[in-house]
């Protein structure tokens, strides 16, 4: 093991509150993460110190606001310019749909997602499709929940791609897609590429240069973060075509009756009194993260999942869905029991963990399975917490069959 997870816990003192009496044991990092406590003293020396009424006079405001995002883009290879601040990954995945999508869609062009995607990276396009008369197509799931290409490949030909918008690692399934390639065929038959990185971000290094995607969009909460802050990243040559996505005074150098002349990108996707707190809190989660290094924490979730794997394989009724390789989650099912009481029944016993559809219903249809119980492993996350889940859950089995 690259880190030493009970170490690195004493930076979390909300690991530290017992669930249900019992020593928590936090397995739903996919869902959101908690933050180490020196995240949280960033954000709460802002609140306390600045009161920053008028924050666009304050030039140390502006300053630091320029350094966190000089931060979070240097985490993903990206420049500063390249990194838009949004509310959360939703929010940057719209602003894809409304700004890029309605100026460069058409009537009978195809957005492509894939089967396994989160409603975030769909729903979006359902509503782009249906205003500019585009269609979606999917790339399908081979049997082990990992992508077919062929599929995306039969797409490509029709020459109708403008888009091909993809999650990284599935948030059900665990799959990591095979994003570089995916974005070689896309770019080679015309089309742009968006990664929904929420939960790659967090847990491999992700450089956006070496995937040449042209969007990616991911979000702080899952990141050790806090929540209410979200990034697009965007090429510069991409995001400088594109018009503002809500407009504002802030989004504009100049305003007239009939037009007005936009700043330039990142300013001019961000409508709003900038996120200063947050932006600095997601900072310094990034600086958490690189002291800890990405090599270590992807290291320590492919341990974490391999080990899981490994230990839920052995309970009798329990069937694990997604590729042996994977990013760190495992849905599953437990024969005769349902997700949400597998969840809530891990919950007396201080095992978090999450049942329902993830936010994936679709997926959920499309492997014909009512709901899933889902664990995710993070950097505080260690093998004997594991140990506890698989024990627990082989009790419940033998309970549930001794009332057969
Ligand atoms: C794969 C994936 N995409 C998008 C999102 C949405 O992220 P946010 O909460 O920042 O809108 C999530 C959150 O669970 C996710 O797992």
């Amino acid at each position: 093991m690259l880190i030493d997870a009970a170490a690195l816990r004493q930076d979390f003192p909300a690991l530290r509150q017992p669930v249900a009496d019992r020593r928590r044991i936090y397995l739903d990092s996919a869902y959101t993460s908690y933050m180490p406590s020196i995240v949280q003293e960033v954000l709460d020396n802002y609140h306390r110190q600045s009161r920053r009424a008028f924050y666009r006079l304050d030039p140390a405001h502006s300053h630091s606001l320029q350094v966190a995002r000089g931060t979070v883009g240097s985490f993903i290879g990206a420049s500063a310019e390249e990194v838009v601040f949004m509310r959360n990954g939703t929010e940057a995945i719209n602003l894809v749909a409304g700004a890029w999508g309605r100026v460069n869609l058409r009537r009978g062009d195809l957005i492509v997602v894939s089967r396994l995607e989160h409603h975030s990276n769909l729903t979006p396009w359902q509503l782009l499709t249906r205003e500019v008369g585009a269609e979606l197509a999917f790339i399908e799931l081979l049997p082990d929940g990992s992508l077919d290409l062929c599929s995306l490949d039969r797409h490509l030909a029709t020459g109708r791609v403008k888009l091909v918008a993809t999650a990284h690692i599935s948030n059900v399934l665990g799959t990591l897609t095979p994003v570089a390639e995916i974005t070689r065929r896309a770019h080679a038959m015309g089309s742009v590429v968006l990664l929904d990185a929420a939960q790659s971000v967090p847990h491999v290094p992700v450089d956006v240069r070496a995937l040449d995607v042209d969007f990616v969009a991911f979000t702080a909460h899952k990141m050790l973060g806090p929540t209410g802050i979200g990034v697009l990243y965007g090429k510069r040559s991409v995001l400088e075509m594109m018009p503002p996505f809500l407009a504002s005074g802030s989004v504009a150098d100049q305003v007239g009756y009939r037009e007005s002349i936009w700043k330039k990108p990142p300013a001019r996707f961000e409508p709003w009194a900038p996120p200063s707190a947050d932006a600095e809190a997601l900072a310094a989660a990034v600086r958490y993260l690189q002291g800890v290094g990405m090599e270590a924490v992807a290291e320590h979730g492919r341990t974490l999942v391999r080990y899981a794997l490994h230990e839920l394989a052995q309970i009798d009724g329990l069937t694990i869905y997604g590729p042996r390789e994977r990013g760190p989650i495992v849905a599953f099912t437990l024969e005769g029991i349902s997700s949400s009481k597998v969840a809530a029944l891990l919950g007396r016993q201080g095992i978090v963990i999450r049942a329902g559809l993830h936010n994936a219903q679709p997926l959920h249809q499309y492997l014909s399975l009512a709901a899933t119980a889902r664990v995710s492993f993070y950097l505080y996350n260690a093998e004997h917490e594991i140990d506890t889940l698989a024990d627990a859950l082989v009790t419940l089995v033998a309970k549930a069959a001794g009332r057969k």
